[in-house]
């Protein structure tokens, strides 16, 4: 059937051989019986493999290259260590894969080269300088936004008032991506541009909220569970078809008397590691939100101890379900004073505070935290960032996701008028630089009067 002639007998033998016992040794079941003969065959066609060759292959799979360093700890016998070396390519284990479908190897390339993707779009997320701008108000919120110029929300008016954001010139440079909405996605500029193409000309990465809200917790009183997972995996594969290279998923942890429970912080946990999972699988790098909400009489202690609970919960499950945390974002609250705590800590305690409890809990691993403003007026969320960013010693890049921080001026500016878009992408552009400048703590209040003069 084949040239055995052509190369030695024990050469075609040993190297099925290796294959099967690499394959038992990682604990993979292939039909060895059903390809072998077809893996020979191909075999018997390859030119002899380099050592450059066998260690690329043994390196990949986590083996040492016994040419390089001899067999300490592996368990292969002489005549398998001198098949190895003799003869297990490169070009046979493609074989072996492609003729057994069952391709690990490959799944081993996709997985890193996923991971590399996934990470390299985390970093530029959190470049330098840049932060992201969070327009990705459900249908609801986006009404009471709109509803507080006095715009009705009618599906052109959204529209039109995520045009003004993603079209303001030099948005760029201080803004990485932007968090898009379901309907929000499929939408267009006036010049007939989808919003993904708008934004990828100005440099800016769009992603996607892909969570349903969170709804009431049964059983749980005053506690919320974020809903989404059914279906999850199906839906990121179309939005990264849209152009969505990450996505969000927001929990929300209630303070108040009693709560939260450990039961809801790890349920959201749960749901959020497992959207982290789902989003890695299907190439788009997750943002983890578990916002502890700013609503209440609470200390900024209590703050403190509950966002530390709720981050711990987060990392083990996140750890549980194997996300690689390389290729996430944390979305987190800052740790604050209760809206309605008669003692409003200052803009110091505040950045201490949460650059403490972050380095508790969250690994230096995680590429950057990009913080929500949660209730926080535009410019308090810009000087707690930088304050935080003065700071020494920072794991991590701290940055920004800003909904409302971001966007208070630019409704206040438009208010609906079409006179008005210029007005709006100015005070737009104006606060995306000062939380620029917050990235380096370099922002200053007189930032601010630059603006009004
Ligand atoms: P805020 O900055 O308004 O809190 O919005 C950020 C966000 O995306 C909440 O999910």
């Amino acid at each position: 059937m084949h040239d055995r002639a052509a190369r030695p007998a024990g050469a075609v033998k040993s190297a099925a051989a290796i294959a099967t016992e690499i394959m038992i040794l990682l604990n993979i079941d292939v039909r060895i019986a059903q390809v072998r003969p077809r893996v020979e065959a191909t075999v018997h066609r390859l030119p002899a493999p380099s050592h450059a060759h066998v260690h690329a292959f043994l390196v990949r799979c986590s083996v040492r290259c016994p040419q390089c360093i001899r067999w300490g700890g592996l368990h292969f016998s002489a005549e398998t260590a001198d098949a190895i070396a003799a003869g297990f390519s490169f070009a046979f284990r493609k074989a072996f894969c492609e003729e057994a479908r069952y391709d690990f190897i490959r799944n081993l390339e996709e997985r890193i080269m996923k991971t590399e993707t996934l990470e390299s779009v985390a970093k530029k997320l959190v470049a330098p300088g840049k932060g992201i701008l969070a327009a990705d108000e459900s249908s609801g919120t986006i009404e009471k936004r709109l509803k507080s110029i006095n715009v009705p929300s009618t599906e052109e008016n959204r529209r039109a008032y995520r045009e003004i954001l993603f079209t303001t010139a030099g948005a760029g440079e201080f803004i990485s991506g932007v968090i898009l909405f379901d309907e929000t996605i499929r939408q267009k500029t006036r010049d007939g541009r989808t919003f993904v193409e708008a934004l990828e000309q100005q440099g800016i990465i769009p992603g996607i909220k892909v969570d349903k809200g969170a709804k009431p917790m049964a059983n749980f009183p005053g506690e919320k569970i974020t809903e989404g997972l059914d279906g999850l995996r199906d839906r990121l594969t179309e939005y990264r078809k849209l152009g969505a290279r990450f996505a969000k998923w927001r929990a929300v942890i209630t303070i108040g008397e009693k709560i939260p429970t450990q039961t809801c912080i790890n349920a959201n946990a749960e749901a959020l590691a497992r959207y982290a999972t789902l989003c890695q699988e299907g190439e788009l790098v997750p943002i983890v939100e578990p916002e502890v909400l700013m609503d209440g009489t609470h200390t900024i202690e209590r703050c403190f101890e509950v966002t530390e609970q709720t981050l711990r919960s987060v990392f083990v499950a996140l750890a549980e379900h194997r996300v690689v945390l390389e290729g996430m974002l944390l979305k987190p609250n800052m740790v604050l004073s209760g809206k309605d705590c008669p003692q409003q800590a200052s803009v110091q305690e505040v950045a201490e505070a949460t650059v403490r409890c972050m380095k508790r809990v969250v690994p230096a691993a995680v590429p950057g935290l990009v913080f929500l403003s949660g209730g926080q007026t535009d410019q308090q969320a810009t000087e707690h960032l930088n304050a935080m960013n003065q700071m020494e010693g920072l794991p991590w890049q701290l940055s920004f996701s800003y909904g409302r921080a971001l966007q208070a001026p630019v409704l206040k500016a438009w208010k609906g008028d079409p006179a008005k878009v210029a007005d709006a992408q100015q005070a737009f552009h104006h606060r995306a630089l000062c939380n620029s400048k917050a990235r380096f703590g370099k922002y200053t209040e007189d930032l601010e009067s630059a603006k009004a003069a």
